[in-house]
Formats: C-alpha cells, sequence, structure tokens
C-alpha cells in the first residue's frame, strides 16, 4: 500500500488505519492518508469500493470499526456530524423543494443561529459566487440540473465548513456541463480556500481537477499521489488499468533499474519498452 506523503505544513484531515465492516463483509481495511488544508483531494475507484463509506465517517454519519479520524489535530470519532465544521455535497442535490434559492442557502444558518442581517448578507455573496443571484427567489422545480447543483453548493459552503464533502456531485450531469462545473468547482475552493475532498468514479475528472488523489480499490488505499504521478507512474496493475489507458503487454524482462523495466521487443511496438516495474 503506498504511504501517504502529504508535505505541506497544515493537515485538515488525518486518517488513520480506518477499518469498517458491514457484517462480514470488510468494505475498509486499514486505510489511511493525510489531507492538508486548502488540498483538493479526489478519492477515485470503482463502485462499491467503500468512498461513500470514507466520506461518511468524515461527516460523522458513519464510525470506524476501528482506527481513528483526526479535523485539524483533533480526534473526531464521538463527535456527532452538527460538531464538526464539515459539509456534504450530495449527487441528488437535497434541496426544499417548497423553498426558494435563497431560502434554500439561509436555512442552514438559520440553524446555526446567525443573526438577519449577517444571513442575508451571507446568502447574496453566496448566491453571486455560484452566479445565481438572478434566481434568488425561484424554486427548486424552476432550475436546470446544473443551477440545482449550484445552489446544493452555496448552501453545503454558506456557513464557512472547514472541509467540504463531495460524493460525485456532477455524475447527474449531462457530459458538457460536467466538463464546465469542474472549472466551477476548482476555482470555487482556490477562492475559498476550504479543503475539498471529492469523490468520483470518473478518471478523467479526478486527473482534471484535483491537488492529490487517492486511488481505491478493494477497500483499500493503492496509490496516493499528484495526478500526474497517478497517471504516469502507477505503482500497480490496478491503478494503471482504472487510470490510464493503459495497453498491459506481455514482455520478457531484461534488466530493471530501480522502478523502470527494460523489456524485450513485443511484436509491433518499438523497443526498448520502459514501464513501471510490477510489485
Ligand atoms: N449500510 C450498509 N450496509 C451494508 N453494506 C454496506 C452499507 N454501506 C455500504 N455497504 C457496502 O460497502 C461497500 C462500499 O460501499 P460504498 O457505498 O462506500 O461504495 P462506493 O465506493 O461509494 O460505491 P459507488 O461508486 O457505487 O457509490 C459496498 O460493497 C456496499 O455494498
Ligand atoms: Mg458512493
Amino acid at each position: 500500500m503506498t504511504e501517504p506523503h502529504f508535505t505541506g505544513d497544515k493537515r485538515a484531515i488525518e486518517v488513520k488505519s480506518v477499518s469498517k465492516s458491514f457484517g462480514a463483509y470488510q468494505a475498509l481495511k486499514s486505510v489511511s492518508f493525510d489531507i492538508g488544508s486548502n488540498e483538493f483531494f479526489t478519492m477515485l475507484g470503482p463502485s462499491g469500493c467503500g468512498k461513500t463509506t470514507l466520506l461518511r465517517m468524515l461527516a460523522g454519519f458513519e464510525s470506524p470499526d476501528a482506527g481513528s479520524i483526526l479535523l485539524n489535530g483533533k480526534e473526531v470519532v464521538a463527535i456527532p456530524p452538527h460538531k464538526r465544521r464539515v459539509n456534504t455535497v450530495f449527487q441528488s442535490y437535497a434541496l426544499f423543494p417548497h423553498m426558494t434559492l435563497e431560502q434554500n442557502v439561509a436555512y442552514g444558518l438559520e440553524n446555526l443561529g446567525w443573526e438577519q442581517g449577517r444571513i442575508k448578507t451571507r446568502v447574496g455573496e453566496m448566491l453571486e459566487r455560484v452566479h445565481m443571484g438572478p434566481m434568488a427567489r425561484r424554486k427548486p422545480a424552476q432550475l436546470s440540473g446544473g443551477q440545482r447543483q449550484r445552489i446544493a453548493l452555496a448552501r453545503a459552503l454558506a456557513p464557512e465548513p472547514e472541509v467540504l464533502l463531495l460524493d460525485e456531485p456532477l455524475s447527474a450531469l449531462d457530459l458538457k456541463l460536467r466538463q464546465a462545473m469542474r472549472d466551477e468547482l476548482r476555482t470555487l475552493q482556490r477562492d475559498t480556500g476550504i479543503t475539498f475532498v471529492f469523490v468520483t468514479h470518473d478518471q478523467e475528472e479526478a486527473l482534471d481537477m484535483s491537488d492529490r488523489i487517492a486511488v481505491l480499490g478493494g477497500g483499500e488505499v493503492q496509490q496516493i499521489g499528484t495526478p500526474a504521478e497517478i497517471y504516469e507512474e502507477p505503482v500497480n496493475r490496478f491503478v494503471a488499468d482504472f487510470v490510464g489507458e493503459t495497453n498491459f503487454l506481455d514482455v520478457e524482462v531484461l534488466d530493471t533499474t530501480g522502478r523502470e523495466a527494460t523489456s524485450a521487443r513485443p511484436l509491433a511496438f518499438p523497443s526498448p519498452c520502459r514501464q513501471p516495474a510490477q510489485r
């Protein structure tokens, strides 16, 4: 398993040897990684690999069977969701249909006991930030999917969380909108400086947006690294297969130096072929 190697100064999230089983099925097997403050961090992996389970643990909706989770250096396993400065955006927008957009964004702030004037200012700022100011009085049913997702983002960011969790937030959108929203999300993350933990099974999305990616497979972290590291130097066949547009070639290995192997010429490909050595 790859060791986590966040090298910045401040860790927003530390996941330490977290395991979780549902009945006899072990969904997560001693998963460890760190996420830096202000990082756009993505958990990438196929369906069923435990991405949502991990996010739910960061939010506090699920507890690990073993291991610990630290937010800003503090153990949070026993702390309920509403006492963590963490918010989630889901694939389905989960907006309140009977409320206007501004009421939807204001809702969480009212629950936190913010004073009315402060709420009004913050709601206005957030709607502007996601380019939805002119539609403030509409209801969710009068919006497109992309617009609803922008409101869901505004609502989640309004209370100034330290961490925003995003569980496949773009997967209900069509391809063109998905690409536009990637840029918007990235800009939003940079402008707010909030730590984003983004979950997807779409490798292109992950490579395009992230500072670092954790590739999950079989309930384990297979590799953690920058998009370039993950794409260009997959540590094993699982990562290469899942992330790259890889062609696997059966070759005879002639020599290995460090992590590189020199192989005999496979049919119809130039020689020598260089590829990461298998572990
Ligand atoms: N409450 C639960 N009870 C039983 N099994 C569960 C429960 N929650 C998750 N699982 C199982 O744990 C595994 C991981 O689920 P999880 O939802 O975390 O996957 P995922 O990576 O988010 O998948 P997807 O990409 O399809 O959303 C799956 O095999 C799932 O069936
Ligand atoms: Mg999921």
